[in-house]
């Protein structure tokens, strides 16, 4: 049934590649990733430099313009992303169609792809302002959705953004601000988020990057692109992990419990993996991992936390698999997945707001990866092959004699 041979001669070429394990999709100048060697570059730029001296919104236009901002410069675009934070009154209205109990993570790919309808200027993909503004707005608007959802999912009114705020410190207010009761925000809380956007802000073409270029190379509006990428992140496999990686902790639960989660890891007849544990494409340690490591003690240390047992347990394991034949031998190192859920839940996220955080950072990425995919001349729309594996060529039936 299959006729490589034909589907050769009309392309010139044939690749089977499922899960695109070796297929470049497309030409990028935006993330580099070397796996063997951990390491992580944004624009050319070392993720351990980025996440250590500059802030997310500087990240943000680095992965949008190609270049570090001069003062002026970043001053201009906090103010222009700033002043894009709130969302039409009428998407609070839209919130009161969910179920009370909805996943926020549905909330979110429900809502992003609401705001499609709100900005009609930014179908036409053609003007570079109209780009540029539309990037703004998703940077800038995801946050107070994120907000809003979690909000929602706990039954307390929305908080609006505070625009005297930076973007991390306004995020946080918006989420665990109360009415009538005081809120300061936590400088280390706010710069430890900020970091851990950084860290996800984005990693090249990752599944739902894929998709947000596939779904944008048809010339879709950008909010329905972003919403896409939404729905591919919140698989299990994707940036579900930190919350799998965090209940396994809570499983082992203390570190008497570790060498039997090992064994069961190393068994072939056993479905169970170290979450939190191996990567595509790093064979050595994530470089996203170890600076969320030492951010997870900062966290800690500034909420007093002395003996968290869930640390005690991942510091543990890490360090007994790390010395352990099987985890050597395959490569397989902590992922920056390891220790966010740690350090998100005592910052008082619940566990299903963990992709939600994935969402507001990832969207600088998914916006830039769509952006260089439009302004590339060479832009196709995205259409992949098949090996067809059906039934060959018959004659129809008609019902009567089946
Ligand atoms: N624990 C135990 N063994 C593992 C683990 C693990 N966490 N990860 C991989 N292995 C073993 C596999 O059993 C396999 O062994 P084999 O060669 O004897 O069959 C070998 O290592 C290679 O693993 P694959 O699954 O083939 O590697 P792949 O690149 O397809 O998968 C993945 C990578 C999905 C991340 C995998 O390592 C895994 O399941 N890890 C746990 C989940 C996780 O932490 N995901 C987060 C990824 S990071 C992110 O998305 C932000």
């Amino acid at each position: 049934v299959i006729d490589i041979g034909k589907l050769y001669a009309q392309t010139g070429m044939f690749t089977f590649d499922p899960g695109f394990t070796s297929t470049a999709s497309c030409e990028s100048q935006i993330t580099y990733i070397d796996g063997d060697e951990g390491v992580l570059l944004y624009r050319g730029y070392p993720i351990e430099q980025l996440a250590e001296h500059g802030d997310f919104l500087e990240t943000c236009f680095l992965l949008l313009e190609g270049q570090l901002p001069t003062a002026s410069q970043k001053a201009d675009f906090d103010y222009r992303v700033t002043r894009h934070t709130m969302v039409h009154e009428q998407m609070a209205r839209f919130f009161q169609g969910f179920r009370r109990d909805a996943h926020p993570m549905a909330v979110m790919v429900g809502s992003i792809g609401a705001l499609s309808a709100f900005y009609h200027d930014s179908t036409d993909i053609s003007d570079p302002h109209q780009r540029m503004i539309a990037s703004m707005r998703m940077i800038a608007k995801v946050p107070t959705l994120a907000a809003m959802a979690y909000k929602y999912t706990v039954g307390q009114p929305f908080v609006y953004p505070l625009n005297s705020l930076d973007y991390t410190s306004n995020f946080l207010r918006m989420c665990f601000a109360v009415p009538a009761e005081e809120y300061k925000v936590n400088p280390v809380l706010s710069r430890a988020l900020d970091r851990i956007f950084i860290l996800h802000a984005d990693h090249e073409q990752n599944a739902s990057t894929s998709t947000v270029r596939l779904a944008g190379s048809s010339g879709a509006n950008p909010f329905a692109c972003i919403a896409a990428g939404a729905a591919c992140l919140w698989g299990p496999a994707h940036g579900g992990a930190n919350e799998a990686a965090l209940k396994m902790l809570e499983e082992i639960g203390s570190v008497e419990n570790i060498p039997k989660y090992i064994a069961k890891a190393k068994d072939k007849n056993d479905p169970f993996r170290l979450m939190g544990f191996g990567h595509r494409v790093y064979k050595n340690y994530d470089p996203r991992a170890k600076i969320m490591q030492k951010t997870t003690h900062e966290v800690l240390n500034e909420l007093g936390i002395k003996d968290d047992p869930l640390l005690d347990v991942a510091i543990e394991l890490e360090r007994i698999a790390l010395s352990d034949p099987y985890f050597i031998e395959k490569k397989l190192y902590p992922n920056i997945d390891f220790y966010s859920g740690i350090t998100l839940k005592a910052m008082g996220f619940p566990t299903s707001m963990f992709t939600v955080l994935f969402t507001l950072a990832r969207t600088v990425g998914w916006i830039a990866q769509w952006k260089e995919m439009i302004e590339d001349p060479s832009q196709r729309i995205g259409r992949p092959r098949q090996l067809y594996t059906g039934a060959p060529a018959r004659e129809y039936t008609p019902i009567g004699r089946r």
